[in-house]
């Protein structure tokens, strides 16, 4: 199999990080290499972009788009740590990437415009499959409220609804141009564990 670039979306607390933490280790059983990631990063933008989010800097919603921009230019283009770097060796799996932006920011400003601003992500790095994992907003805020003391920006059940319309009004503009695989995220880690490693390993 080729090198395959595999976005991972949900709202926060659909079980993203646990799920591609399974999939690696499947992936490395398998015999092959892969590299995880996530956004924002934890380089210069994607630190910008958390004081943000724990309001030490104020910032505007489009100001936010344009830094996650910025920050995706940087975790593609990066000429070290860079996914397209990595996938020159090995499968790349990312927490989050350009459907994450039109789903959070899509809910603020022009979702066209943020689709465009993401143009050149997405001409230089188009994913090989996002896979949405979609689970009850009101589990994922009770998951969320069991494991931190502190809550970021955009963690309100009313705001996990919107975003969550975002994603999949975003998903039925781009599934003629976008390879998009829904996995129901309201079961056990291991059931969904099993149903993304069918899809990958149905990948060519
Ligand atoms: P995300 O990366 O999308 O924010 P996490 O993988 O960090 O989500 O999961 C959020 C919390 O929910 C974690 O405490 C995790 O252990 C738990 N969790 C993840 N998947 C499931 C699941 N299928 N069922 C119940 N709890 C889960
Ligand atoms: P993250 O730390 O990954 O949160 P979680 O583990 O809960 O998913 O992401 C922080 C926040 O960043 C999350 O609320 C979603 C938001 N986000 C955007 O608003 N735009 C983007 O383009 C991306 C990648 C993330």
């Amino acid at each position: 199999m080729t090198n395959k670039l595999i976005a991972f979306e949900g709202i926060d607390g659909s079980g993203k990080s646990t799920q591609i933490k399974k999939l690696a280790e499947k992936i490395k059983g398998n015999g092959e290499d892969v590299y995880t990631t996530f956004e924002p990063t934890d380089n210069y933008i994607g630190k910008l972009i958390r004081d943000v989010f724990s309001y030490r800097y104020e910032a505007s919603q489009e100001t936010i788009a344009g830094l996650f921009v910025a920050d995706r230019l940087d975790h593609l283009l990066h000429p070290e740590h860079g996914m397209l770097k990595m996938l020159e060796t090995k499968h790349v799996l990312t927490d989050r990437y350009y459907f994450s932006s039109y789903a959070y920011h899509g809910v603020h400003v022009d979702m066209t415009w943020v689709m465009e601003a993401n143009r050149m992500a997405v001409s230089k790095g188009k994913a090989d499959l996002h896979i949405f994992i979609d689970v009850n907003p009101e589990i994922c805020l009770k998951r969320i409220h069991n494991n931190r003391t502190h809550i970021e920006m955009y963690e309100t059940l009313d705001n996990l609804i919107r975003v969550r319309n975002q994603y999949l009004l975003a998903f039925d503009q781009m599934k003629d141009r976008e390879n998009i695989m829904m996995v129901d995220g309201n079961r056990s880690e291991d059931d969904i564990a099993e149903e993304i490693w069918s899809l990958f390993k149905n990948m060519e």
